[in-house]
């Protein structure tokens, strides 16, 4: 842990029950008449993005509406969309949806200009800022509305690979826990989990430093207690604001420290058998933990503090922090096996050679990840 950090976070961040209706005035203050709301069919025909839209008609924006963000977006994709906007006219882009959804907005926002984004992947290779963005997230989980990250699949090379650039940082961001109230109990814990395994990989980064780790262990105090009541009842407000302010907190946390080991192998099961990203972060988490908690020193008590498990001797904080979260994985139906998911036992050597290309997650890892250790892995988690 180091107590130097540079920490990036849109200038506005408005958190609450109800603040979608705040939409309008950071829309304003950031100079647009012309936003363009960015989200997916489904999104696209609900009540809220009709809601939000009137609002921002009612306001005297012009705005338009563009539903064609798909999940785990493909680069050509975001690359068609953006040079389809292109002359249109808009001064600002609202990206209202999950984690995919905002990643597409990123992508539209720098790829306006037609540069690919395959030239863009990794740390630092965007080399402007693109249109302006809101982010107003729809699901608990990608802490994308705070972000500096983009990830998109490149289907030519069967992977996932993802851009981080303080120019994809969005300009605001608002979350409104209310928008994540009757998402189905699937989506509901595959963002959970993923947003609590942002905090778990943020806090065990090489780059965790003093300011992010009181986020990434505040996020997984606020996430753990209330991630099952969340998903056997979608309506708990309660819950669903706790799982809001619990993913937004790990969103900032990993904005500074950076996921790892869990990402990075979660991203060739996602870009090649296309199983949701926090899905397959969870069917990896134990398996990852496993190989790095030995090399985690005094973390280790300290996460499972974090996770309820005060007094455990640091021998059994390991064993307590696994069996916690197998227990709280199956809890929310995520028990799975990479098997259960499609995956034959031969395709785990292309995976482990596939992962490898997440340089950018891997560096960040408490332990070095080599082609065998990621197979070892992976054997674990089949
Ligand atoms: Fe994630």
């Amino acid at each position: 842990m180091t107590y130097s950090f540079e920490m990036l976070c849109p200038n506005r961040i408005v958190f609450g029950c109800g603040k979608a209706e705040t939409l309008p005035e950071e829309v304003r203050r950031l100079g647009s008449s012309r936003p363009l709301v960015v989200t997916g069919p489904r999104v696209g025909k609900s009540a809220v993005a009709g809601s939000l839209l009137a609002l921002l008609n009612e306001a005297g924006l012009e705005a338009g509406l563009f539903d064609g963000a798909e999940p785990e977006p493909p680069a050509h994709l975001v690359e068609e969309a953006g040079r389809r906007i292109a002359g249109e006219g808009f001064d600002l882009l609202i990206g209202l949806g999950g984690g995919s959804t905002m990643d597409f907005t990123k992508g539209l926002s720098i790829c306006a200009a037609d540069r690919p984004l395959r030239s863009m992947v990794g740390r630092g290779l965007v080399p402007s800022k693109g249109m302006a963005t809101v982010m107003i997230p729809t699901t608990a989980g990608s802490g994308s509305e705070v972000s500096p990250v983009a990830v998109f699949a490149f289907p030519e090379e069967g992977v996932k690979l993802g851009l981080s650039s303080p120019f994809l940082t969005p300009d605001a961001a608002v979350v409104d826990p209310l928008l994540t109230v009757g998402l189905p109990a699937a989506t509901t814990a595959h963002t959970g989990m993923d947003a609590l395994i942002h905090g778990l990989e943020s806090f065990l980064s090489r780059r965790s430093n003093a300011m992010s780790e009181v986020l990434s262990l505040a996020s997984i105090r606020e996430i753990v207690p209330w991630l099952e009541r969340a998903v056997r009842r979608g309506d708990d407000v309660e819950a669903r604001t706790h799982l809001s302010l619990g993913s937004l907190q790990a969103g900032l946390a990993f904005s500074m420290a950076g996921t790892a080991a869990i990402h990075a192998l979660a991203y060739p099961p996602g870009g090649t058998f296309h199983v949701p990203h926090g899905l397959a972060n969870t069917v990896l988490m134990t398996s990852v933990l496993e190989f790095n908690l030995p090399a985690c020193g005094d973390r280790t008590g300290r996460l499972a503090e974090a996770l309820g498990l005060g007094g455990l001797a640091d021998d059994e904080a390991a064993e307590g922090i696994l069996s916690a979260l197998r227990r709280l994985s199956s809890a929310v139906g995520c028990d799975i096996r990479l098997r259960d998911l499609g995956i034959d036992r031969e395709a785990l050597s292309g995976m482990a050679k596939a992962c490898l290309k997440e340089e950018r997650l891997l560096g960040n890892n408490p332990r070095t990840v080599t082609e065998e250790d990621a197979l070892e892995i992976y054997r674990r988690a089949w």
